[in-house]
């Protein structure tokens, strides 16, 4: 088996730790000789990097090299693999996202939205220099993106990027909800075989099948309706907002009981109820501050003051070793199934073929082979096509620079629906953005300047 140069871009993220972990727990799957982390941010970078660096020696002594730069030559020339986890804004720029929305009543949330929308903006231009910078140093490296709001970024490099076939968009949000199911069929999530589809943050697992063939759906819809559904992955067991979240999974199977739901429709199907839960003073973005990154910057000082990981506490979490498992299928031509988001072309055959769907896809050394999903129902083509339109118009938006385009994607969005709201929600973002968007023209003032 080759052993893989792997790059981590965002080495200063949240989730490197619990990525290196998973790297540790996986290396029979995915072995390395490598892993280099890259960041914008060298110091936020350096802190996660030390800490690691004592992890990798006591639990991957064989990994011939391990070092940090904010060299890009450095970092992605010999690249096999580079994983990309960037935050444009960082969390600062996240809460924005969030309490904007709220203050006009709408659901705030960081993919999601109006939210998800102002994150996007922030996203795109990085990420095309991301992509550029590799393909550089790096043309034949599988880029493994999930950076988010993933559906715009893929869309975005889909534009950008017609002809890359070797950049792969992923979500951990699928895999997550399936560690809950096979904790109540007393499974492994790799036993499980999902069907699938929808747009990234925005599916639904119509059927789950065990590697055996046999029917696992009813026997999960009973349970969820019946029990309850709560989250089962150790990043996020513990964790009142995901709780609520999975608990709202109880809802959604109530009142549309056909196919499993992603947690993540729960803000277009009740988007009052949502903002309602919320606390402005207190969103996602500072309880990450104050949970994870703080538990995650608490834990590189002891590991980093001990030089040893003997007083901490260390986990794997399904977010590193999904990623991971996807890149050996792809290294390793295994040909394993995973829900990746791809280009449609057919594969929801009532679907436009230029949109970027999230769908089950068995992975290889020539790419992701999507299965064929076929026609979807009136309610799910309704519900996508009105979400697809607004992905579409975002980007659009950020490629034209154009004022209007952005606010017919706001007044689309099922988040908030109501054009004067739309407006000013969006000047607001557009103020709160200064720092990072692309100057916007309205189409009369682009006009005036022809
Ligand atoms: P974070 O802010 O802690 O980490 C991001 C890191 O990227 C920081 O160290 C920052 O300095 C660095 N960075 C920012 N811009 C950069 C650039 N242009 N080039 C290189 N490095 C840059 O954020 P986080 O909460 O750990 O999340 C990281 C990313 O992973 C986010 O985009 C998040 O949404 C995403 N994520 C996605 C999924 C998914 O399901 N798709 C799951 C988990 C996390
Ligand atoms: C899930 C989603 C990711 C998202 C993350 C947010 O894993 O799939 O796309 O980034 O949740 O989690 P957080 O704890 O930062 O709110
Ligand atoms: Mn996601």
């Amino acid at each position: 088996m080759k052993k893989q140069n792997l790059v981590i871009t965002g080495g200063g993220s949240t989730y490197t730790i619990g990525m290196i972990m998973s790297l540790i727990e996986e290396k029979a799957q995915f072995p390395l000789k490598s892993i280099t982390f890259y960041d914008t941010d060298g110091a936020r970078q350096e802190q996660i990097a030390k800490a690691c660096n004592v992890i990798l020696r006591e639990k991957y002594p064989e990994l011939e090299s391990f070092s940090w730069t904010t060299d890009k030559q450095e970092a992605y020339e010999n690249a096999d693999f580079v994983f990309v986890q960037i935050r444009t804004g960082g969390l600062a720029m996240r809460e924005q996202d969030e309490k904007i929305p709220l203050q006009y009543g709408c659901v705030g949330q960081e993919t999601c939205g109006p939210g998800g929308m102002a994150y996007g903006f922030r996203s795109i231009g990085d990420m095309i220099d991301v992509v550029n910078d590799i393909r550089h140093y790096a043309p034949d490296a599988w880029i493994l993106n999930y950076t988010n709001p993933a559906a715009i970024v893929a869309e975005a490099l889909r534009r950008e990027f017609p002809d890359d076939h070797k950049i792969l968009n992923i979500c951990d949000m699928p895999a997550a909800i399936m560690v809950s199911y096979a904790k109540i069929l007393g499974k492994e999530i790799w036993d499980l075989v999902p069907e699938y589809f929808g747009l990234n943050h925005f599916g639904w697992f119509t059927d789950i099948y065990d590697k055996e063939g046999n029917r696992l759906t009813d026997q999960i819809k009973r349970t969820i309706t019946e029990d309850g559904f709560i989250p089962e992955d150790s990043e996020i067991v513990n964790d009142p907002s995901w709780i609520k979240t999975f608990k709202q999974v109880e809802t959604m199977l109530n009142h549309f009981p056909e196919y499993l739901p992603n947690t993540y429709l729960q803000y277009y199907l009740y988007p009052s109820d949502m903002v309602e839960k919320e606390d402005i003073s207190n969103t996602r973005a500072r309880q990450v501050i104050n949970g994870r990154q703080k538990r995650v910057h608490t834990m590189s000082d002891q590991i980093i003051a001990d030089d040893s990981t003997e007083n901490v506490e260390l986990e794997v979490d399904i977010h590193g070793r999904y990623m991971i498992r996807v890149a050996a299928s792809l290294a390793y031509n295994l040909g394993e199934t995973y829900i990746v988001i791809v280009e449609n072309n057919g594969i929801i055959s009532n679907l436009q073929d230029d949109a970027m769907v999230e769908v089950p896809a068995a992975l290889t050394s020539r790419g992701p082979k999507p299965f064929a999903v076929g026609e979807i129902q009136t309610f799910y083509k309704g519900m996508i096509e009105g979400q697809l339109a607004f992905e579409k118009l975002v980007v659009d938006a950020w490629f034209e620079q154009s004022y209007d385009k952005l606010m017919q994607a706001l007044t689309l969005n099922r988040t908030i629906v109501d054009a004067p709201v739309a407006k000013k929600i969006l000047d607001d973002l557009i103020e709160a953005n200064k720092d990072y968007w692309p100057a916007l023209y309205t189409e009369k003032k682009k006009k005036a300047q022809r």
